[in-house]
């Protein structure tokens, strides 16, 4: 077989079969194809699109170059969500010990911040001590003793799609929804969960900027998953503005905790209420609730009776990370050197919050990285004072920019912040966080 035949296949549009899949992501994974060829194919895929038959073979050679776990050792039906990326997107650092402390195993790889939206392995690291990297037998054995662990995607796991995808990072490749299913979808499948639950951003902060976009994408996902016979749920939620109130790594490690502690409020409603619809989904599909309402009141539960931080502290101590930041987040976590406040420069309701402008913003203040090599700064971040619909006078505080390493771009960040802020005269329509469920 050659690999120009290939290209020139897909470029025309014709479809490709299981055997020509399989060789293009073999030789590219063994180096035996040049990155080259390799962004000429991805280029072609992108354009021409690929159909689900193809989607499927592609997710199955990228889960055959590396090891697919097994976790029949740990009792009971494991279930994991994946969200497609979003700006205060720490739904998994507060859901994962939920669900588990509800009696659901949930075995979680995860992922680093991406552009403007965050990666809760950065996120778990911020807390001092915390282990990301545990070998394939210690995240087995942690799940068996505590039901709970949150790791990064190692070597072994889909090693084919963690070399596609830093290739279609720098090919402008990365927003094809047959390429995205299959990136997701190969990972998943070779982490052994049984259970998936998606949570797929729409809105200005997500991949998928339009409602349409974003469940074909999950569509695509759960055809696959049907194919690997995983059970799924999907649910296409909003991510016009960042959930919560806090952007950023400890930030959102701060807030997690205050939310295991049963504390809620205004800000961070939308929060709470994803991640128990969330939650009651995989205590549903993992068996431990009949119906996703029944989950969600358990999940509720988990939440006030202190059952989820409990759960969350042994996680920190079994990956070695600092368990007293549950008691003394502030004192514990990586505080911000610098803060300035922005203040609104107009008076009436916030009528946009745009979530990419906002967690660019955050990118500049340290928070994420701005190239592969850029260190983090784990205190940078937003606090937001205000969400879509709130009422702000003229000079009133709307947001908190905090940094310790990036003091220089403060104004920048500002103005990015203030780029995607609009205030109006008139009440906006309140913002719909779940806009559709979809099951296999
Ligand atoms: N996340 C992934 O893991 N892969 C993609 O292609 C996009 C987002």
């Amino acid at each position: 077989m050659l690999v120009t035949d290939l290209i020139a296949k897909k470029r025309d549009g014709a479809i490709l079969s299981q055997e020509e899949i399989e060789f293009f992501v073999s030789g590219y994974t063994k180096n035996e194809i040049p990155d080259y060829q390799a962004s000429a194919f991805l280029m072609a895929c992108f354009l021409r699109g690929l159909t689900p038959k193809e989607t499927s073979f592609l997710t199955g050679a990228m889960v055959r170059s590396g090891e697919v776990l097994n976790l029949s050792s740990v009792p009971g039906i494991k279930a994991d969500k994946h969200s497609t990326g979003g700006v205060g997107d720490g739904i998994s650092l507060a859901l994962a010990p939920l669900v588990a402390a509800c009696g659901v195993p949930v075995p979680m790889i995860s992922g680093r911040a991406l552009g403007h939206t965050g990666g809760t392995l950065d996120k778990l690291e911020s807390i001092p001590g915390f282990r990301t990297d545990l070998s394939k037998d210690q995240f087995i054995k942690q799940l068996k003793e505590i039901g709970i662990c949150m790791i990064g995607q190692t070597l072994s796991i889909a090693p084919a799609d963690k070399k596609i995808y830093a290739l279609r990072d720098v090919t402008s490749t990365v927003e094809s929804i047959s390429l995205i299913s299959a990136s997701i979808m190969s990972k998943k499948i070779a982490e052994g969960t049984d259970v998936l639950i998606l949570d797929v951003k729409t809105g200005s902060g997500a991949f998928m900027k339009d409602k349409k976009s974003a469940k074909a994408l999950a569509k695509a996902m759960l055809d696959i998953g049907r194919r690997a016979r995983k059970k799924m749920a999907a649910l296409i939620t909003d991510m016009n503005q960042p959930l919560g109130k806090m952007i950023g790594n400890a930030l959102e490690i701060e807030q997690t905790i205050e939310l295991l502690k049963g504390e809620e409020n205004r800000l961070t409603r939308d929060f709470v209420e994803l991640t128990d619809v969330l939650g009651g989904w995989m205590l549903c599909l993992g068996g431990k609730a009949k119906t996703s309402n029944e989950g969600r009141a358990k999940i509720r539960s988990a939440r006030q009776d202190g059952s989820g931080l409990a759960k969350f502290k042994e996680m920190i101590q079994a990956q070695g990370g600092d368990v007293s930041v549950c008691d003394h987040p502030q004192k514990i976590l990586p505080q911000a050197r610098v803060k300035k406040a922005v203040l609104s420069p107009w008076k009436g309701y916030v009528n946009v919050l745009e979530a990419k402008s906002l967690g660019l913003s955050a990118l500049l203040l340290g928070a994420g990285r701005q190239t592969k090599e850029s260190a983090i700064d784990f205190s940078a971040g937003i606090i937001l004072h205000k969400k879509i619909g709130d009422t702000v006078e003229r000079g009133e505080m709307i947001a908190e920019l905090l940094t310790t390493t990036h003091e220089s771009s403060l104004k920048i960040a500002e103005e990015k912040f203030l780029s995607g802020l609009k205030v109006s005269k008139v009440k906006p329509k309140p913002v719909r966080l779940i806009h559709d469920i979809l099951r296999t």
